[in-house]
């Protein structure tokens, strides 16, 4: 999917949010995963910019801590290489001046990380225009890409007044792991699945993300936002894309994105009837996620209940095409949950006739999982004694390991220019067209909020 060799990755990147908990978490400790592995081009240079007043000296000792404590694993060079390549700007990114001062001194090609909430993405996107950047720079907006639709053209419209749609960077990071572009690997190199890979075989399809974490410290974006915006909307969708679109004739950017896209809009818009009877939405109360004990999702400091946040988030959907028409794709995510499990699971029909008599046959379920990164088919043999009694067992095999996080592989293909595996213009506005009427009959009160103890298994 490379379009530039590595000789020509850029080497500057300026960090808009810079003292947010991305660029601390992931940002940072991403850059030093690719120093360790030596992928990081000579002369990196980093500038944090961010509206809170610090100086340089302070962020890098800022930034020390935090990468100890999240690249703690990785060696101390490679640490203490991206601090020294750290500057730091303050600005405020809604006044252009101040934004235009901050990259004043990158006279070459540089990446412009948006890693803001989502309402600065659009004042900056106008600051970084009338400043101008580098002939050959990048920009990167993170995700949610936009509030709703009608935001989410309007931050196109920015977007494209200022840059061509080739150097836009719309992320979505579940695209960068390993297991989930192992889809394309198992969906187009085999030929034994895509001929049952439709509804003359499939019954249904689950596209699950559990997680054990609470809004933990994220409460600022998270009560803004909610699980449908912050994992169904951008994420699971984009599994969804991977593992019901049609086989690209290759996978250069283009015809990849087409294919996706396409897939995309022939999701079905839903009805209010259909949400009632569709979705589920819930939030945690107290409880205990194995030892620790777990505080209301309303009493966690910084969340307004008002809000009516949901922090789980179900919808079924249906796609209005040949190959799946009929088929139901379940989507859900949920924190705070009992176990962290994240899989997809592909649940075949009924064999059309069984010969065997009294005994029960399984339905094969094709499972790929990311939390382990595993993959698991389910299918009927003989058991045990009696020749004519069916047992199903499970051929389960582990997926290659993953070395890099997928940040880190996120930043590559970044400073490598490739946006084959970010989401382009008209994906991101389908995403939403999907998902608007959901979250609007929601905001109405259909269905009911419901609650579930935290470290259960949901409502
Ligand atoms: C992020 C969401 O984009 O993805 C988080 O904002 C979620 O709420 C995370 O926990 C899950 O991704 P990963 O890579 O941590 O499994």
């Amino acid at each position: 999917m490379k379009t530039k060799s590595r000789a020509d990755a850029l080497c500057n990147l300026v960090i808009f949010g810079a003292s947010g908990d991305l660029a601390s978490r992931l940002l940072l400790p991403g850059l030093a995963e690719l120093h360790a592995s030596g992928e990081l081009p000579k002369g990196f240079r980093i500038v944090g910019v961010d509206i809170t007043d610090l100086t340089t000296g302070e962020f890098k000792a800022h930034m020390t801590a935090e990468l100890a404590e999240h690249a703690g694993d990785l060696n101390q060079t490679s640490r203490d290489t991206i601090v020294e390549a750290l500057d730091y700007a303050e600005a405020d990114v809604t006044d252009p001046h101040q934004v235009e001062a901050a990259i004043s001194d990158i006279d070459s090609p540089m990446v412009a990380y948006l890693a803001l909430p989502p309402r600065f993405f659009r004042p900056t996107i106008e600051s970084l225009g009338r400043a101008g950047l580098p002939e050959g720079s990048v920009i990167v907006i993170e995700k949610p890409f936009g509030e709703d639709l009608a935001s989410a053209q309007e931050l196109n419209r920015s977007l494209r007044a200022h840059f061509p749609e080739n150097v836009i960077f719309r992320t979505d990071h579940f695209l960068h792991k390993q297991t989930v572009q192992n889809i394309l690997g198992l969906r187009f190199a085999n030929r034994i699945l895509e001929p049952l890979w439709n509804n003359q075989h499939v019954e249904s399809v689950d596209i699950i993300w559990d997680e054990t974490l609470t809004v933990e410290n994220r409460a600022s974006y998270y009560d803004r936002t909610g699980a449908l915006k912050d994992m169904l909307q951008n994420h699971l969708l984009q599994v969804l894309a991977l593992i019901a679109m049609e086989p690209p004739s290759s996978l250069l950017e283009k015809d990849f994105r087409d294919a996706k896209v396409a897939v995309l809009r022939s999701v079905q818009t839903m009805t209010p009837t259909d949400i009632k009877a569709d979705t589920v939405r819930a939030r945690y109360t107290a409880g205990k996620i194995g030892e620790r004990e777990v505080p209301n999702y309303t009493d966690e400091p910084g969340i307004d209940a008002a809000r009516n946040i949901e922090t789980y988030a179900q919808v079924k959907l249906a796609l209005g095409n040949w190959r799946w028409a009929g088929v139901p794709f379940t989507l859900r995510a949920g924190k705070a949950l009992r176990d962290a499990r994240a899989y997809v699971r592909v649940t075949f029909k009924e064999v059309p006739h069984l010969a065997f008599k009294d005994t029960a046959a399984c339905k094969n379920v094709l499972e790929i999982s990311f939390n382990p990164d595993e993959v698991h088919l389910r299918v009927n043999v003989n058991g045990e004694g009696d020749p004519f009694k069916l047992e199903d067992i499970d051929l389960s095999v582990a997926f290659p390991p993953q070395h890099q996080h997928a940040y880190a592989r996120l930043l590559l293909d970044v400073l490598d220019g490739d946006p084959t595996l970010s989401i382009r213009n008209d994906e991101a506005e389908e995403s939403w067209r999907i998902m608007e009427p959901i979250l609007d009959t929601w905001a109405a009160g259909t269905p009911e909020l419901l609650k579930y103890p935290a470290g259960s298994d949901g409502p």
